[in-house]
């Protein structure tokens, strides 16, 4: 086996990491050692967006750099897609591995697929039902030319099989985000951001929300993101609400005028209220931000899944989800984007003084990783 692991967007490092350290375990004892190099599309290019991300989480630099950039998504995919064939065309590697929902995704897929390269992908068959989501195109494009699909819950076997995938190429091994996490979230105790954002007086940490915003749908439209932001600062009278903010949706804000709803200053002190935005935070600062937060509101799919291993209360500002098992076994609400509807979630959950302690999905286990390439080995 000659593998091309890729990787593109954010979300995306945060799964990759486990994958390539259980390979390189593998490789170490291994008879016939898995040939594998690393390629990042260069989807996200920021240092706060991706290299941060490679030094939290200690991925090695990438073998091969697309350096694609931004663009409009058919430019976005194509760039990959041309630059990504003379790779496969030099490398002739006899498998892919692609990972999530994202641009990158797809692209790498499609052209291995035409090359007859295998495709292997890493948390397929999730599903919102919404095709105005570009990720749900993605996913299910994605799933239905791959080869070897790895799942994260239950949900995924249900779409996959409907879909018509047959059931020998469907391996439920767990969930690498969260292998990732377990990993980490020891070393996340060491951040110092909650003394820098003014939230931990010693080893006391103030009464605070997390919020992250980058959906297209809630960020690019002026009257939903107006709303969002309406219903945040009613929440925030109540406890103040970090904001680390993606590139988009700062582009988003300048554009639409909406500084006005924000407090740039980052210190929330004493009986501060409001919505602070702060720049966007690496891997292990933003873990330690979200496991002391009371609560966390987002349109991530990844931090719906992180906040159910915390034990932290997450109120998704989407009207579905693709990840039903953090509602029914971890400590996900989706509340849609209607003001009165994300105000009264929130407040519930601030006025609740017990916390359901959520179930652990099966094989969220931190060994999702290692399951993926035991299977792996055993195709060579
Ligand atoms: C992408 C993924 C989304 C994922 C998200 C996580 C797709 C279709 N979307 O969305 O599924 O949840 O990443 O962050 O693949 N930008 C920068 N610096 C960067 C990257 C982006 O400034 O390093 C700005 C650019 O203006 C760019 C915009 O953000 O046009 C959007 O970036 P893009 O990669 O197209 O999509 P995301 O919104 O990040």
């Amino acid at each position: 086996m000659k593998l091309l692991n890729i990787v593109g967007a954010r979300p995306n490092f945060m799964k990759i990491a486990p994958i390539i350290h259980a390979l390189n375990n593998y490789n170490r004892s291994a008879k016939r050692p898995i040939d594998h190099l690393l390629v990042h599309t260069g989807q996200h290019y920021d240092e706060k967006m991706s290299k941060l991300f490679f030094d939290d989480l200690n991925i090695p630099k990438p073998d091969i750099d697309l350096e694609v950039g931004s663009g409009s998504h058919a430019e976005q995919t194509a760039e990959i897609m041309k630059r990504f064939e003379k790779i496969c065309l030099n490398e002739c590697p006899t498998h892919i591995l692609v990972v999530g929902d994202v641009n990158s995704t797809i692209a790498c897929a499609l052209v291995a697929s035409k090359l007859g390269i295998k495709v292997i992908h890493v948390e397929a068959g999730l599903r919102s039902f919404d095709r105005t989501m570009p990720e749900e195109i993605n996913r299910i494009l994605t799933d239905a030319i791959s080869d070897i699909l790895f799942i994260t819950e239950d949900s995924a076997e249900k779409n996959l099989l409907r879909e018509g995938v047959p059931n020998e190429k469907i391996f439920f091994v767990g969930n690498v985000m969260i292998d990732t996490l377990l990993r980490h979230r020891e070393s996340a105790k060491s951040s110092l951001i909650l003394n820098q954002l003014g939230l931990k007086n010693g080893s006391y940490a103030s009464d605070y929300g997390v919020l992250t915003l980058h959906r297209p749908s809630n960020v690019d439209e002026k009257g939903n993101f107006e709303n969002i932001l309406y219903a945040l600062l009613e929440v925030s009278r109540k406890l103040p609400i970090i904001f680390p903010v993606h590139p988009r949706t700062r582009k988003k804000i300048e554009e639409f005028g909406f500084t006005k709803y924000l407090i740039q200053e980052p210190k929330v002190k004493g009986d501060k209220t409001g919505i602070c935005s702060i720049e966007p935070l690496g891997y292990l600062d933003f873990l330690s931000l979200m496991s002391e937060a009371r609560v966390v509101l987002t349109d991530s799919g990844g931090i719906q899944e992180e906040t159910t291993i915390l034990g932290v209360p997450c109120i998704t500002l989407r009207s579905n989800t693709e990840r039903p098992v953090t509602v029914t076994d971890g400590t996900n609400i989706v509340a849609g984007i209607e003001k009165e509807n994300i105000i009264k979630k929130s407040l519930s959950v601030l006025n609740s003084n017990k916390r359901d302690i959520p179930k652990t999905p099966p094989f969220w286990d931190g060994r999702a990783a290692e399951r993926i390439v035991g299977i792996l080995s055993s195709f060579e």
